[in-house]
Parts: structure tokens; sequence; C-alpha cells
């Protein structure tokens, strides 16, 4: 059930706008308080009356309309919502959002929302498949938005492709899992590193790897989803990071590991999931190396191991470790385990065709003492629901001895 949720339901120009009608109906019998906007293309589609018949609240197309602001004006309506979905997302849309336009009210609301935000494209399969629509939908997921991505089949131009609107059925479903996701770890304490370090060389070279912060991002916004107070470190990435969280940006791995340990006080949770520089560079001059010698020998001091370090605090939080592997996944996991003394470990494939850093999905064998369980591919967003589920119950099963 959606009961006292405030859905704010962007509908934007295309032929896909009477499935928002359907979609309004599906979350106002779930119990949601939805109010809309519309764009002026939408109305073009289906009448804005029809929309607020069905909302039971005025709706608005106009950024500028005096009696709205005079109302209920666009940022009090960003304010308002505890979610904001754009069904249906034109290409249009989809490019203004991700460039920061705000020159009509369903993209000056994208700009004013501080809420999770969902959108569920719509349009031509090859509009779809261009590659400005798929760089702005990569953008907007590096804002963080969830992507409810359009489904397979005959549109309505009569072409076949990728590029229907998800149905109804299928966005009210996502909202439902999403936001009634079990308070498993609700009012307790996590704290999660994500993303790569960088290690100096002179001022303008450094070391890393290719991290993307993807994986512990979307952990971030699990366990937030969970009912945690999250604090997340991280490298620096390209990623937005979640609304509401304690957020530290660090860039070497010597201050991931004073960040950490200037927040693991009260810490109930800990997960590593960044991809830590293992050594750095013993001397970082203030001068750029000049390229006079034809081979240059670097030499590298070990860097502190932030998640073993934190395992064996006095009182450690349940400490939950990544493996990224090569070869021998569960062999090297598991050592990992034992070795750090960590409570469990999710190790994921890396330098393989999918999965791993950069990519949107990925696939975990999660290890404890003496359990196990496989997490399919599949994107990082869920992926990431289903490891905090884990987590939790191997908390709670911990907690409880
Ligand atoms: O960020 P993405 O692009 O989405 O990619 C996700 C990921 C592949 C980076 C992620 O899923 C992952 O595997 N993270 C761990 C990467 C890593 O450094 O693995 P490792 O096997 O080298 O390290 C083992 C564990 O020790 C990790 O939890 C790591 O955070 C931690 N560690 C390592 C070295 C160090 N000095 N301090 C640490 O805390």
């Amino acid at each position: 059930m959606l009961s006292q949720r405030r859905i704010l339901l962007a509908v934007t120009g295309g032929i896909a706008v009477y499935k928002s009608l359907e979609l309004l109906r599906l979350l106002k019998k779930q119990g949601a308080e939805v109010r809309v906007v519309m764009t002026q293309a939408a109305t073009a589609f289906v009448q804005l009356l029809s929309f607020q018949a069905l909302s039971g609240h005025a709706v608005h197309c106009e950024l500028l309309d005096t009696e709205v602001e005079h109302a209920m004006g666009h940022i009090e309506l960003a304010r308002w919502a505890d979610v904001f979905v754009i069904a249906p997302a034109t290409a249009n849309t989809l490019a203004k959002m991700a460039h920061g336009l705000a020159d009509d009210l369903v993209s000056t609301l994208y700009l004013a929302a501080n809420c999770p935000v969902y959108i569920a494209p719509a349009m031509n399969h090859v509009m779809w498949n261009h590659p400005a629509t798929q760089a702005n939908v990569k953008i907007l997921q590096n804002h963080g938005i969830n992507l409810i991505s359009p489904e397979s089949g005959e549109q309505a131009c009569g072409e076949i492709g990728v590029g229907r609107m998800a149905e109804p059925e299928t966005v009210c479903q996502r909202l439902i899992s999403d936001l009634t996701m079990p308070q498993s770890l609700a009012n307790l304490n996590v704290v999660i590193t994500a993303g790569a370090t960088r290690e100096p060389l002179d001022p303008v070279r450094y070391l890393t790897n290719r991290s993307s912060g993807k994986m512990g991002y979307a952990l971030a916004l699990a366990a937030q989803k969970a009912g945690a107070n999250v604090t997340l470190i991280s490298g620096v990435t390209q990623l937005k990071p979640p609304a509401n969280c304690n957020f530290v940006q660090v860039e070497t791995a010597e201050q991931m590991h004073a960040a950490v340990f200037e927040n693991i006080e009260n810490c109930d949770i800990f997960i590593g999931t960044a991809a830590v520089a293992d050594y750095r560079p013993v001397v970082c001059g203030g001068e750029k190396i000049k390229k006079n010698a034809d081979q240059l020998t670097l030499t590298l001091q070990k860097n502190p191991d932030i998640l073993a370090d934190v395992a064996a605090l006095k009182t450690p939080p349940f400490t939950v470790g990544f493996a990224a592997e090569t070869n021998d996944l569960e062999h090297y996991a598991r050592d990992k385990l034992t070795r750090k003394n960590l409570n469990m470990i999710a190790a994921n494939w890396v330098g393989r065709a999918e999965g791993g850093f950069e990519r949107d999905e990925n696939a975990l064998d999660v290890f404890w003492q003496d359990g196990k369980k496989t997490l399919p591919m599949t994107n990082k967003t869920e992926l990431a629901c289903q490891l905090i589920t884990l987590i939790a119950e191997r908390f709670d099963a911990k907690t409880k001895i």
C-alpha cells in the first residue's frame, strides 16, 4: 500500500499519456495522495480535466501562473512531494532534465525536487536508442534518478522496438516495492564507503582504479529505503549522493580511513564497497614529474586497510566487505572474510563482459562463516536492495545470539 504517500505525477507529451490516467487511478487505489502537473504538449493528448477529475486536485501546466503561485507554487509543490514520478517522460523532457534546463513547470520541478525521482520514458524506439537520449538517461541515472525502463513491442507509429512506456501496473508495483521496502534497518546507523580512491603522484597525476561508485551509492540508497541513517564516504565520482544522507567526500585512502574513523562511533553496520588503493606513492612532490628518463620507478607504500581496521575495533560494527576478483572467487573471498575477521563478504567478478566495475548491472556471491547466497545478475539498484535485505537478516541473526 502507498497510503499517506504524497506522489507528484508529471505527465509529458506523448501518446502514452493515456497510460498515466490508469497509473493515477492505481496510485490512488493504493492510498497515495497524487497531484498532477502536465506539459502543454501532454494536454494535446489528454484533457487536463481528466487528470483533475481523477486526482481530485487542480492540475497545473504553467510555470508562471500567478494564481497557482498564490495557492501552491512550484517550490512548495516540490517540497510537498515524497516522490516525483515523470510518466510518460519524453526524449525532450529527459534532455532538459539532464542539462538543467528549467523552461517549463515539469523541468523546473525536477530541479527543485529533493525527493526520489522516477522516470518512465516513452518514445519511438529509434529515438530511445539514439546516443543523445542514451547519454541523457546515463546523466540522469548519475543524478540518482530511478529509471523504469521502457518496454519492447509494437509502438503507436506501427514500428516495433523498445520505447513503449512501462505498463501502469509495472510502474505502480515498482513504486510499491521501493517505497514500502521493509524497514529492516530502521534507526540503525550504517556507514558505507564507495568509489575509487586517488593516490597523487604529483600535482597533476594520480593512481586510481575503475570504480564508478555505482554499487556503493545504490547500497546507500537501499539502506536509506530500509530505514537506516546512512553515512556515505566516497571517493571522487560523477554521481549525486542520495538526499538526506551524511555525505563525506574524500580523495585518498588515508583520507577515507580518517573519515571512516570519524564516523564509526555508534555505527551498527559498516559496508566497505570502495575500491581502496592498496598502495600510494611514497613521494608526492610539489612539482610535475618531468619525462627525462626512459624508465621511471615508483616506490609505493601500503595503505591502511580500512575494512580490517574497522573489524579490529574493540566493539566492531557488523562488518561487511566486498571482494573484487578475476579468478578463484570463493577461495579469495572466504580468505578475506577470515583474515579480516568480517561478518560477511560480497564477492563479484571483475574484468568480465558483464557486471563489476562501471557497469549498471552486477551479480554477487555473498559469504559468511557458515553460509552462502548467490544474488544473480541484475541492475545495481535492485541488487543493492537484495544485499541490504540479506545484511539485515544476518545482522538480526547475530544480534539475537
Ligand atoms: O563502483 P562500481 O563501478 O559500481 O564497481 C563496484 C565494485 C566492483 C568496485 C564493488 O562491487 C567492489 O567489488 N568493491 C570492492 C573493490 C575492492 O577493492 O576489492 P578488494 O578485494 O581489493 O578489497 C577487499 C575489501 O577491502 C573491500 O571491501 C575494500 O573496500 C576493502 N579495502 C581494501 C583495501 C584497503 N586499503 N582498505 C579497504 O578497506
